[in-house]
């Protein structure tokens, strides 16, 4: 299973593509919002540290503006994959950046239908949303186990790439099930590296040496 950081935060990339964990990064507009600051910057930043996929989205509704945007964003790199709304214009402009070369991620993906429509289209990636789902009642990691099904049975190349991941439960759920790619927000990777048992056992090893050491100053590794 692929692991991106769902975030603008350079500081978190830079984090965690040190210790080797990050495949790619997905962002949207709200994401960079968060961050405040130029959005170029960050986009240009970002496109320079990761050398896996990184998803950047477009913000027009209709096709010529997503395709127009959709250029302007794979200059940012050859590694900008282009996030296109689950919309009409959205599948069209992904056809048409897919037969360019463009990959494209389709995001705010809510039903399986949603989704075969998407890898029609050639969607690289579709995102299914699985914690907003879960938010109003419905079950998100059903609709992941759904798409996983379909897309076996027609053999569809799209990744599946579990988008709005809200607990490292979700993740072990999606890695069960066989997604392609979870993308992550920082704090849920942290408390994926978390337990409390490494805490005590890396405290007691410490403690344990530090009294060695007392009977003998000379003692090192
Ligand atoms: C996916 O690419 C989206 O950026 C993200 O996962 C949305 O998650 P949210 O529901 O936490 O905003």
């Amino acid at each position: 299973m692929k692991i991106f950081l769902d975030t603008a935060n350079l500081e978190s990339i830079r984090k965690y593509n040190d210790m080797g964990l990050l495949d790619g990064i997905t962002t949207n507009p709200s994401l960079l919002s968060k961050e405040g600051g130029d959005p170029k910057k960050a986009m240009d930043e970002i496109t320079r540290i990761i050398k896996g996929d990184v998803s950047l989205e477009v913000v027009s509704t209709e096709f010529q503006g997503m395709m127009d945007e959709g250029h302007k964003l794979r200059k940012y790199g050859d590694n900008v994959v282009v996030k296109c709304p689950m919309t009409a214009d959205g599948l069209k402009a992904c056809k048409s950046l897919t037969n360019e070369g463009i990959p494209v991620n389709v995001t705010l993906i809510f039903s399986s239908n949603q989704a075969v429509l998407a890898a029609k289209a050639g969607a690289k990636y579709v995102s299914p949303f699985i914690g907003r789902l879960d938010d109003i009642g419905h079950n998100g990691m059903n609709l992941i186990r759904e798409i996983k099904d379909i897309f076996k049975n027609y053999s569809f190349k799209t990744q599946i790439l579990v988008a709005s991941v809200r607990h490292p439960l979700h993740v072990v759920e999606a890695a069960k099930i066989g997604a392609d790619v979870v993308t992550l927000p920082p704090d849920v990777l942290g408390k994926m590296l978390k337990h409390p048992l490494t805490d005590i056992g890396l405290k007691n090893f410490l403690a344990d040496w530090e009294k060695l050491k007392n009977t003998n100053q000379n003692i090192s590794i």
